[in-house]
């Protein structure tokens, strides 16, 4: 089998982070969200992969290379132009020979069984199936609902109030589908299309879409919140990875100063300084960051090279890659600093 993963979106929610690398780059721990998404097709038997790519393509490129250091062969299309979630499956058509493709959304992180979906496809019959995970508020997701032989009756991407029924279980799309090659002949080429607004309800109409719900692991990754939360489950084991979990992740050459206290749930990242006497928890900190002697972090994302002054305390804030905290400052989140923005004591 095949996979092809969507990596070309800009990531407009996860500004500042996406400023500088596309979502599916940013590091989870201490390696990209995508790599993740390779190290669990490939546990599933899935070595033949292709990325396809839109925003700041190169990182992703570079990162990878054929996919040999990985044991897989992963390959690239980059969207001419933002070609949507189903324009990005079909510009992959070409490179695609396998009857069954896994498609997914690079920016998930589950444990999802593979071969089980691949067996409730074939069982079905299916023209498509797509993953379905449990939620309370499908709001922000795409709401799916199934007849009894778990045939997709309706795809509500973004529902809104009125289309929730009160006391309904609400599965929505998890971002994994099993499409035979008949889905992606229903693309139209060379345009901008979206697979869950076009693409599900036209093949839903037709019969052939199917629900797969599953109660594994699963998070999107969307947000700066939902990248910390993931980040989180990682170092707390929360879901299966290939990084050894003990509450704190340091990358190559990350040090940590006397008295520095980093041991609830933190990522230091390759090359950072944690200065004497700061505090580091339930927070990423980015690869070279410096963080000032004495300064407090607490459920903070602290992109590449940012310098954090002595004494500043951070909660709940996201700093986009190489700001400048002044020693001294105080914020208080919800909030984010722009990417190279300086924020002085007295702003904070
Ligand atoms: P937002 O701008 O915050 O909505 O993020 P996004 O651009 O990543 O969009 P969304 O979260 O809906 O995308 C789901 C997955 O599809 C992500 O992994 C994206 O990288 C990818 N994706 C979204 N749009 C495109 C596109 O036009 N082309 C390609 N190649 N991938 C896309």
């Amino acid at each position: 089998m095949q996979a092809v993963i969507l990596v070309g979106g800009e990531g407009t929610r996860m500004r500042p982070l996406t400023d500088t690398r596309p979502k599916p780059m940013l590091a989870l721990v201490d390696r990209p969200i995508v790599e993740h998404q390779l190290d669990h097709l490939r546990r599933h038997g899935v070595r033949d992969v292709i990325l396809s790519c839109g925003y700041i393509p190169d990182a992703i490129e570079a990162h990878f290379g054929d996919g040999a250091s990985l044991g897989m062969r992963i390959r690239y299309v980059v969207d001419p132009e933002p070609l949507g979630t189903a324009g990005a499956v079909k510009n992959a058509e070409a490179l695609i020979d396998s009857d069954e493709i896994v498609v997914r959304n690079g920016d998930i992180l589950t444990d999802l069984d593979l071969g089980a979906l691949r067996d409730a496809h074939r069982a079905s019959g299916a023209a498509g199936t797509l993953t379905l995970t449990p939620v309370d508020d499908p709001s922000a997701f795409g709401l799916v609902r199934l007849d009894p032989q778990r045939r997709v009756t309706e795809f509500l991407e973004k529902p809104c109030r009125e289309d929730l029924l009160p006391g309904e279980p609400y599965l929505i799309n998890a971002g994994t589908y099993l499409l035979s090659r008949s889905v992606l002949d229903a693309i139209p080429a060379g345009r901008a299309v979206s697979i869950e607004r076009e693409t599900f309800p036209l093949v839903a109409a037709g019969g052939g879409l199917f629900g797969f719900p599953s109660d594994a692991y699963w998070r999107d990754i969307g947000n700066p919140a939902a990248y910390l939360a993931a980040t989180l489950d990682v170092l707390s084991g929360a879901i299966r990875t290939e990084i050894p979990h003990d509450g704190r992740w340091l990358g190559d050459g990350a040090q940590v100063g006397d008295g520095a206290d980093v041991d609830a749930l933190a990522v230091i990242g390759r090359g950072a300084r944690v200065g004497p006497g700061a505090s580091v928890r339930r927070s990423v900190v980015g690869e070279e960051a410096r963080i000032g002697p004495g300064a407090h972090l607490v459920d903070a994302v602290v992109g590449a090279r940012v310098h954090v002054g002595e004494g500043a305390r951070l909660e709940d804030v996201v700093v986009g890659d190489g700001a400048v905290i002044d020693a001294g400052a105080r914020l208080v989140g919800p909030l984010s600093v722009a990417t190279g923005e300086r924020v002085a004591a007295a702003q904070g």
